[in-house]
């Protein structure tokens, strides 16, 4: 198998972070740091290695689903040292990373995982995950809004997808608009209004997939069944993950 295949299937991070990984000198195959693409291991025979310390193949897939609140970074490190989503993980033993990313100051659903497949599949724009947001915005939102963002609108001079959008509240100057889109450009659905004048207040991910946060509170996490793992990664094999819609 090749390595950075191996190294997701082993839960380290997603594919493409395990080839970071690997180009920057931080994975060694018995005892010898690999800074190429490409090498074939053997399981259960090479001694792998990041960071110095061995790593092993996890047979069970694991995967939670958090309620992230406001003002936490969705990454397993800050930088900065501000808080992280692992906080709300202290005393799960599996080696878990969060799926894709919710902005600073977005909350909502984010999936957490051990495994490196199913991260990828849920995060490579070639499976079109849909994902649903509320977007609380400022100023009255027009029928000509909705029409632009459903069919795409232009942010860093790319054209996004089209989207699926609803308006569920409008009141006193507030909108609340349900948006389902399946990119994931950063920042994408606070550019999409940008884009036509409207600032987001507030942003909640509901959904990813057949996936919604039910009755998860902020800060909560759900560990997901077996049969929901099986299902996310049936789903991204077959490239039919689809909105609720
Ligand atoms: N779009 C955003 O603007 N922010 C997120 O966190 C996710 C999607």
């Amino acid at each position: 198998m090749r390595l950075q295949r191996y190294l997701a299937m082993c839960g380290v991070a997603s594919r493409r972070k395990c080839e970071e990984m690997i180009l920057r000198g931080r994975v060694s195959v018995n005892g010898e740091v690999v800074k190429t693409m490409g090498i074939i291991i053997e399981e259960g025979i090479d001694k792998v290695e990041v960071d110095k310390k061995p790593i092993t193949s996890n047979s069970t897939p694991v995967c939670y689903m958090l309620y992230k609140e406001p003002s936490i970074v969705s990454t397993c490190k800050d930088p900065q040292g501000r808080p992280t989503v692992m906080k709300y993980f202290q005393d799960v033993k599996e080696r878990l990373y969060p799926v894709g990313r919710l902005d600073y100051d977005t909350e909502g659903l984010l999936l957490m995982t051990n495994d490196g497949m199913l991260a990828n599949s849920l995060t490579h724009p070639k499976f079109e995950v849909y994902k649903t947001y509320t977007a609380f915005v400022r100023g009255s939102i027009m029928p000509s809004h909705l029409r632009k963002l459903e069919r795409g609108i232009e942010i860093d001079g790319i054209k996004t997808s089209r989207a699926h959008v609803q308006l569920i509240k409008q009141d006193s100057g507030r909108s609340e608009v349900r948006i389902t889109i399946h990119e994931g450009k950063n920042r994408q659905v606070r550019k999409m209004f940008l884009a036509i004048g409207m600032r987001v207040t507030k942003l909640r991910r509901e959904q990813i997939g057949f996936l919604s946060l039910g009755n998860l509170k902020p800060g909560q996490r759900r560990k997901l069944s077996i049969h929901e793992v099986n299902r996310l990664l049936d789903e991204a094999k077959a490239g039919n993950f689809s909105s609720s819609r």
